[in-house]
């Protein structure tokens, strides 16, 4: 990339070539080695003498900052580049300071290393992605009559792309809604982050499960919405604890995230009830309802609900890949316009290219296919672990029963929540990585346990990272 040199009037010129370039070179912008622009090239983009831009360059080879040699151009020289200068970026008083919030806020450490042994949560299989023909169809996208006019786009999605999601949620799903109820998202995250700024205002309470998933409760806590844990049990969140005045409510009902277990059809009915009684809505993230092994799977609250109250939130990181940031929302239609105004407002729209490929993605039935054949690995996956656990950790883990998903959660028989964490370093140091349960409660810590997610391991290793895990308790 060439570095940026710009001129205005007239005079002394080539002292401000010169001046310019000394300063991205000392700045760090131009690194050691790096070629400056050809003497030509430069005097024509802007528009000067080709002598002007001879002499900066000659000033700066007299004074050590960059070298010529015939035939290789201008380089950086080696002992002129240094560490950007931080004096001209100060930390001390003065320095612009983020409001406090942000030092609660904890940056996620999923996008570390992988390990060799990978059991981390929320992440899918990369290599199942379907390569191919996702680069066929984007391709036919890139074609110049596909690409369309170059004017931005409708905030609530792709036209063809709402329809297609529509058309599949529908019926894998039976979400009851047409395509004007959909709007895509760059993946949960956002979907969660419209509705906050369509239904709450600061101060105003949310009610999360908890244990729960930490992202959208830190997003909440940036705009600055009180958020309540509310306990969950074998039957999922527990409906009669929500408190009053929360006005919306986050659930997880396909896969309880981290626990794994399903919300019955009584506390669905339930959480509605309350949620008409309290004026309160609900956003339904249905993440992991793709991979259902066991059972009939339990229709949404979506569906189920008779007053509007329900924001359906899907997502392609588990499905596709997270990297892609595709996902979407199907809001009741008092919510519609508001919803596409936020989104307008937050990003304008999801880019185009990749929502015209997962529509064609979709249409041509590839989705279909892809889910079927993912479906089948992470069932072989959840079975050999769930197999494992237990014929091998009962003396120390006991599974929380789950049918779908991604991920298992395995609460400690004995140990406190300081001995799991030992376990997990002693893990991380033989190449497993899993996470600790009790790092993820709301209001107290949950129990002591571990979570182990499958997208992320081949199955061949499963078997070997669970015996190196069990070695972990005899120390
Ligand atoms: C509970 C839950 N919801 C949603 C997602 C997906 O989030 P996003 O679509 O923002 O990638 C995840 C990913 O791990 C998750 O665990």
């Amino acid at each position: 990339m060439d570095v940026h040199v710009s001129l205005v009037g007239r005079k002394d010129l080539t002292g401000e070539i010169y001046r310019q370039l000394r300063r991205a070179i000392v700045d760090g912008r131009l690194k050691s080695g790096q070629t400056l622009p050809p003497t030509r090239e430069l005097a024509r983009r802007l528009s000067v003498a080709r002598t002007t831009v001879t002499v900066a360059y000659d000033r700066l080879a007299g004074e050590g900052f960059v070298t010529s040699r015939v035939g290789s151009g201008t380089c950086v020289s080696a002992q002129a580049a240094r560490a950007p200068q931080e004096a001209k970026r100060p930390s001390g008083p003065g320095a612009l300071r983020p409001r406090p919030v942000w030092a609660s806020i904890p940056l996620t450490t999923a996008f570390d290393r992988p390990a060799r042994f990978d059991f981390r949560t929320g992440v899918p299989d990369a290599t199942l992605f379907p390569h191919e023909q996702w680069r066929r169809l984007m391709a036919r996208e890139l074609r110049a009559e596909a690409a369309g006019t170059g004017v931005y786009a409708h905030p609530a999605g792709c036209p063809p792309l709402r329809e297609a999601i529509a058309r599949h949620i529908g019926i894998s799903r039976g979400v009851e809604a047409s395509a004007e109820d959909f709007t895509v998202t760059n993946g949960t995250q956002q979907a969660v982050d419209i509705i906050a700024r369509v239904l709450l205002a600061a101060g105003d309470r949310v009610a999360v499960e908890d244990p729960g998933y930490p992202p959208p409760r830190r997003l909440f806590e940036s705009l600055g919405i009180r958020v309540v844990g509310v306990p969950v049990d074998q039957e999922g969140l527990v409906v009669d604890a929500l408190p009053r005045g929360v006005r919306l409510i986050y659930v997880t009902p396909s896969h309880q995230w981290p626990l794994g277990g399903t919300l019955t059809l009584a506390r669905r009915l339930a959480l509605l009830a309350w949620a008409e009684r309290n004026d309160a809505a609900i956003i339904e993230d249905d993440y992991d309802s793709e991979f259902r092994f066991q059972g009939r799977p339990i229709e949404p609250l979506q569906t189920l609900d008779t007053t509007g109250r329900v924001v359906y939130v899907g997502s392609f990181s588990k499905t596709l890949l997270p990297t892609l940031r595709l996902g979407f929302l199907v809001t009741p239609p008092s919510l519609r316009d508001a919803v596409h105004r936020a989104k307008y407002v937050t990003d304008w729209h999801t880019s185009t290219l990749p929502q015209a490929t997962l529509a064609r993605f979709i249409d041509t039935g590839e989705f279909a296919r892809h889910l079927r054949k993912i479906g089948r690995v992470y069932q072989a996956r959840h079975e050999t672990i769930t197999r494992i656990l237990a014929e091998g950790f009962t003396d120390h883990l006991e599974l929380v029963p789950s049918a779908a998903g991604l991920h298992v959660a395995a609460v400690a028989r004995r140990a406190s929540a300081g001995e799991i964490a030992e376990v997990a370093r002693r893990a991380s140091r033989a190449g497993v990585e899993v996470q600790q349960l009790s790092t993820f409660g709301v209001a107290a810590p949950a129990p002591p346990g571990l979570l182990l997610g499958y997208g992320a391991i081949p199955t061949a290793r499963i078997e070997e990272g669970l015996r190196r895990l069990r070695a972990c308790w005899e120390g």
